[in-house]
């Protein structure tokens, strides 16, 4: 009862509830808030702590920045956020402006990483060493998918196709997408050198995969979520595309405080706890299995991977059918 006076307290006022709209669609920072609410970061900052302490928020610090997100389902506050969110009338102009501004926001993140790619396409693969031990990394990735075959491979933010170069061989055909065609430039020459005539690489951007679901048995996303701007829909979409019994391969950084990759590589976000992607392919609808931690320094890369339960297209029909 004390839980939810206090939600509905916190709740209870015009700005407070525009953030919990807000957070329902995107892990925010506290100047992200205040470039889309037209208000003062410290005023921001003040909403923010109440909607935490209610726990209709919850925090997660990476490095210097802090980021807001909708407190999960699993107390009373978070239910009441999700139902809050709910009940927000889609034609509300305050919060119809909101969520454009907050696209706004998104493409200002989208357009920093694409200048980055744009720059540094040509030299991506020896800036890519400098963060990872590739040949550790890559033999790693090839133990986990020689574990269960794979006909069909889909990798997405392909980049200059390193994953078809490594994997290439173990599939019939694969296919890499990536929203950057200057990147896509020098993975088809890469492609074309390596005689991989059965693989191939086209422009896509990762929240919209231009295939059917259920087409591929294993999809790939090796050092691209950090960039993503929403890696919980990112895994969703891919999650999508995976037939029953497929693989999802994640390999990308554990939680690090490296501040300078933010703004001098374009990351998004410094790693990912095991927890937290093991939340986003949870809610993808795949089983995660144990992740293989590659310790190093001063990054260490984790290979985590979730797969799509074979009855999952059985069931997702039944719904369906009863929706
Ligand atoms: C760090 S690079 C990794 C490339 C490659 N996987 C590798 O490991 O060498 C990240 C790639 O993700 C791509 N990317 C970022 N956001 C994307 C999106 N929304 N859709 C498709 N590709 C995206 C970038 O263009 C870039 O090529």
């Amino acid at each position: 009862m004390d839980e939810l006076l206090q939600g509905l307290r916190a709740a209870a006022e015009r700005t407070r509830l525009r953030i919990v709209g807000l957070c329902a669609h995107a892990e925010l920072t506290v100047s992200d808030l205040s470039e889309i609410l037209g208000q003062s970061q410290p005023r921001v900052s003040r909403h923010l702590k109440l909607l935490v302490e209610a726990g209709l928020l919850e925090r997660h610090q990476e490095g210097s920045w802090a980021y807001y997100r909708l407190a999960d389902g699993a107390s009373a506050a978070g239910d009441l956020a999700r139902l809050l969110v709910d009940l927000m009338p889609e034609d509300d102009p305050v919060l119809g402006l909101d969520l454009e501004r907050l696209d706004a926001v998104k493409q200002a993140w989208a357009v920093k990483a694409a200048a980055y790619f744009h720059r540094h396409a040509t030299d991506w693969d020896r800036i890519r060493a400098l963060h990872i031990d590739q040949a550790r990394v890559d033999a790693a990735l090839k133990r986990l998918f020689a574990r269960a075959p794979a006909r069909d491979l889909l990798d997405i933010g392909t980049g200059t196709g390193h994953v078809l170069q490594v994997l290439g061989d173990e599939v019939e055909a694969a296919i890499g997408i990536d929203r950057s065609r200057d990147m896509l430039l020098v993975a088809r020459a890469n492609i074309h050198r390596a005689g991989l005539r059965h693989c191939q690489v086209r422009q896509a951007d990762m929240m919209h995969l231009p295939f059917a679901g259920a087409t591929a048995d294993a999809v790939t996303f090796h050092m691209v979520l950090h960039y993503a701007e929403d890696p919980a829909g990112a895994i969703a979409e891919a999650a999508r595309v995976l037939r029953p019994g497929g693989r999802l391969i994640i390999v990308d950084f554990a939680p690090h405080r490296r501040e300078e990759l933010r703004e001098q590589h374009a990351h998004r976000w410094l790693g990912f706890a095991d927890s937290r992607i093991e939340t986003f392919l949870t809610e993808a609808g795949l089983v995660p299995s144990a992740p293989e931690r590659l310790e190093g320094e001063p990054l260490t890369v984790v290979l985590w991977h979730g797969t799509r339960p074979a009855n999952a297209a059985a069931s997702s029909t039944a719904a369906q059918t009863a929706g």
